[in-house]
């Protein structure tokens, strides 16, 4: 058997051999086989479809209403209802053409635009769904009956219904081999966020059950059925998510166990579909970590959010189904542009859940991730490199980790209640590109971030919580979108880094912090070449 000591070993010998370096990219294919590219449409033949009203043009709700706790009444579950926050979260967001290639893409990002993360609903008691564990079609916008429940008995707690996500690690694997597997727990975490500022836009509260064990969550969404998938292609349970239309019920009434108990003994509907020929290579190394990060159950604890102060947006009238369904990922910058001192405090404000609770409030912890910027372009705040502390003691122990010489000086335009500190000035621009795997878009931005966990301290004696650090690292990648979109701008999530050259920079001498996620933001340059189609025109019967 594995001990905890094994595990934590095998955990972080894959973070190591996972790292790229500027001598040598982690494992990856040789060279890439097209034609073996895993489908990134996850169907179950043979299940019957619910199709889902596509209405969320119609939510008036700003962004500031989104962010403001009790500001949008909660709504009733129902088809309308539950299609509005598959719409605003998981589903497709456009198609995009460049001559005869054709791709979509979706309201939450994908490394690649690869899409490894599946959906599941499980619900009872609404309206014109039959109780059961339903698999979301992003293609279709609909629902694919996996499971039926019983009619006749209350599975859920009243006003709570529950979404569960998954990976297929071989739709990642397939490009990027070896470093696949965190790429995967990054989308997982920009997921997780998509759904919570969906379900606030219903006025609906989000949980993470991360009591729940692996186990678990794999009979209640069913993906350990493995004579339903072919074997390669089969999915790793990752998290659920308890959507519940009131704050005030006791989490721990919820019996996992017995609900994975029903759903398994339940019958159940559909094969999954191949998603690409024979020959695909195998990792095996992430075959290995993704066992040794199995999640046991555990006690279900959880630290109050914050109540936030909740900065106003300069604009206040920002719709947020238009910014969250325009989300998308620059390609390239302009190099000049300056981003206003405004626009950029609300972003640091809204990282801190202390100060902003969304969409963090999810989550039963306490932040575990500081961000450290390479400021280029935003007005009135000299070049250089910053540290926003995410955490009360985040401060204290940035200090005692990262170079002696840095400066900690906060900058004149940044408010008192804003840990935000200036290490040193200087041009690091050619740093954030260097670091980045030479990436352009790190430097012709405004600012690039490199996310910093608490590594050590996190893993000691709970080494599951590696997937979790990238779960918060994708979460804090999804508002730094959203941000962006909301000034006007635009984002993009950095997975290419070299690791080891960003914990010179600072400093950092040992595993207590490491960098597991870099983001960009700025000026975006458009592709006039690309045309844009709607997300569902392929829906004749549906609105798009
Ligand atoms: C975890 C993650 C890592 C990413 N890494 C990079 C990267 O290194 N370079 C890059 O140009 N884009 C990167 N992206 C952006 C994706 O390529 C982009 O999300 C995807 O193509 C889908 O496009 P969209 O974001 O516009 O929907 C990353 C996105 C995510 C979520």
């Amino acid at each position: 058997m594995t001990g905890q000591t094994d595990t934590l070993d095998i955990i972080r010998q894959y973070h190591e051999i996972s790292k790229h370096r500027p001598d040598k990219y982690a494992d990856g294919p040789d060279a890439l086989d097209w034609d073996l590219q895993p489908d990134p449409f996850r169907v179950y033949e043979g299940s019957d479809k619910i199709r889902l009203p596509l209405s969320a043009r119609t939510l008036e709700y700003s962004l500031s209403d989104l962010i403001t706790p009790g500001q949008i009444e909660s709504r009733l579950f129902s088809s309308d209802t539950l299609g509005q926050l598959l719409e605003t979260s998981l589903a497709l967001s456009a198609w995009k053409t460049f001559g005869s290639d054709r791709w979509s893409l979706r309201c939450n990002p994908s490394s690649g635009n690869l899409h490894p993360t599946e959906a599941y609903l499980v619900c009872d008691n609404i309206d014109e769904i039959h109780n059961g564990v339903y698999h979301y079609h992003s293609y279709e916008h609909s629902l694919e009956s996996r499971c039926t429940l019983p009619e006749n008995r209350q599975i859920l707690p009243d006003n709570c219904l529950v979404i569960g996500l998954s990976s297929i690690h071989w739709r990642e694997s397939w490009k990027y081999g070896i470093r696949a597997y965190r790429y995967c727990q990054l989308d997982i975490g920009h997921a997780i966020a998509a759904v919570r500022y969906a379900a606030a836009l219903q006025g609906w509260h989000v949980h993470v059950l991360d009591h729940a064990s692996d186990d678990q969550i794999s009979r209640l969404l069913g993906v350990d059925r493995m004579d339903d998938f072919l074997e390669s292609e089969a999915e790793t349970a990752d998290i659920l998510l308890l959507v519940s239309r009131h704050d005030d019920f006791d989490i721990a009434t919820l019996d996992l166990e017995w609900l994975a108990t029903i759903a398994h003994s339940s019958p159940w509907h559909g094969m999954a579909n191949i998603l690409s020929p024979q020959g695909r290579i195998d990792w095996p190394a992430i075959e290995k970590v993704s066992k040794a990060c199995t999640r046991p159950v555990s006690e279900f604890t959880r630290i109050p959010p914050a109540t936030g102060r909740y900065i106003e947006y300069a604009d206040k009238h920002l719709n947020a189904s238009q910014i969250i369904r325009q989300r998308r990922s620059a390609q390239a910058f302009d190099g000049q542009s300056m981003l206003s001192p405004e626009h950029f405090i609300h972003m640091l404000a809204s990282l801190v859940p202390e100060i902003q609770s969304m969409p963090f409030d999810c989550g039963n912890e306490t932040a575990h991730i500081h961000l450290v910027f390479y400021i280029h372009r935003v007005q009135d705040l000299p070049a250089g490199l910053y540290v926003l502390p995410r955490n009360a003691t985040g401060i204290d122990m940035l200090k005692g980790h990262f170079r002696d010489e840095f400066e900690w000086q906060k900058p004149e335009l940044c408010p008192e209640e804003l840990p935000f500190y200036r290490l040193v000035k200087a041009n690091c621009r050619n740093a954030a590109r260097s670091v980045s795997c030479h990436q352009d878009i790190a430097s012709d931005g405004a600012f690039a971030v490199s996310m910093l966990a608490e590594f050590d301290s996190v893993l000691k004696d709970t080494p599951w919580k590696y997937r979790d650090l990238y779960h918060e690292a994708g979460m804090v990648g999804q508002v730094l979108y959203i941000e962006a979109e909301a000034a006007g701008i635009r984002g993009t999530g950095i997975g290419c880094f070299f690791d080891d050259s960003i914990h010179e920079i600072l400093g950092l001498q040992d595993h207590t912090l490491q960098c597991l996620y870099n983001f960009t933001v700025g000026t975006p340059v458009m592709d006039t070449r690309l045309v844009s189609l709607p997300p569902y025109s392929h829906l004749q019967d549906r609105k798009a």
